[in-house]
């Protein structure tokens, strides 16, 4: 092959393999500038509503309403095996051993506070090692000589003391999970009553009820219903006592809110 011809070969040869890997070069940075995650989705006609408190809430047109998560992007989604703390054990603690002049944070009897995740921790004697011994747990035994909480408050049921024992069985985390929230059932006794139970009955139950208000039956509840008092203590209005108490304690979930606004709106029937 005459020289020229070679050396021509050559530098084409050079000039499309320098082409070539600025291609490569070039293509590579494209794919992954360009690849994005996927954009998520909404439901259509998801409604979006920003609360004061800095939550977002999306309600879809089935009327289900997500509190901080995208209907489709749950991140948490709730396990029935699971005990978690936020939604189930805080409002039990809050409720039966949080009472004014017990292990709330004014009074925490005993250096006991039952008001948040690290003191529950770290001052209610939870036992990891061994978690029957727990004095969390000991404490509320129907039998025990200094019975938490005490008379003339209601002893704990068997569900909610199993509750705390399964609750250090599985490490005592501080676990939360974003349950889905159907606003469109808000029946008295499936749904708001339990929310009740749950959330104000340690305090404003049958035996020597706070302030005098007692949830236990319904006519308790319909009477406090009819002050407006129910309502304004539930979204913290002026002039009425924030609840839940203890003192400082965050508004109930939003998701039970719409459902007992919706309740109330009804005329509080006895459903
Ligand atoms: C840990 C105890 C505790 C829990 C839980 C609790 N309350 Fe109360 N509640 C009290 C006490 C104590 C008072 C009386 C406060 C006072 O008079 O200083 C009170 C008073 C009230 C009042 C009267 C307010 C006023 O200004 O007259 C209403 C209404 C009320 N509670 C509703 C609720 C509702 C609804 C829940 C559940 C979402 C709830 N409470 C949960 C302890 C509690």
């Amino acid at each position: 092959m005459p020289i020229i011809i070679k050396l021509f070969t050559n530098f084409i040869m050079r000039l499309l393999s320098k082409r070539l890997l600025l291609l490569l070069v070039l293509g590579t940075f494209l794919y992954f500038a360009c690849k994005r995650e996927p954009v998520p989705v909404l439901p259509e006609k998801t409604q979006i509503v920003i609360t004061p408190d800095g939550d977002t809430i999306y309600i879809t047109n089935t009327d289900t309403v997500y509190i901080n998560n995208p209907p489709p992007l749950t991140s948490h989604p709730c396990s029935p095996d699971t005990v978690y703390f936020e939604q189930q054990l805080l409002p039990l603690l809050q409720s039966n051993c949080a009472s004014p002049n017990c292990h709330d944070n004014i009074t925490h009897e005993e250096g006991v506070w039952l008001t948040s995740y690290e003191f529950t921790l770290t001052t209610g004697g939870v036992r990891l090692t061994s978690p029957t011994q727990s004095k969390l747990y000991t404490s509320t035994s129907p039998n025990a000589s200094e019975r938490m909480p005490p008379p003339p408050r209601a002893a704990l049921t068997t569900a909610q003391r199993a509750l705390i024992l399964k609750w250090i069985q599985q490490g005592a985390q501080d676990l939360h999970c974003d349950g889905e929230c159907d606003t469109t059932q808000y029946s008295y006794t499936a749904v708001i009553k339990p929310i009740l139970a749950l959330r104000c009955n340690g305090c404003h139950g049958a035996s020597a009820p706070s302030g005098n208000i007692s949830y236990a039956t319904y006519a308790g509840v319909k009477a406090n219903v009819d002050s407006g008092k129910f309502w304004g203590s539930i979204v913290h209005a002026n002039g009425i006592k924030p609840m839940p108490y203890p003192q400082g304690s965050a508004q109930i979930p939003d998701c039970d809110k719409i459902k007992i606004k919706k309740w109330i709106d009804a005329g509080a029937p006895e459903n």
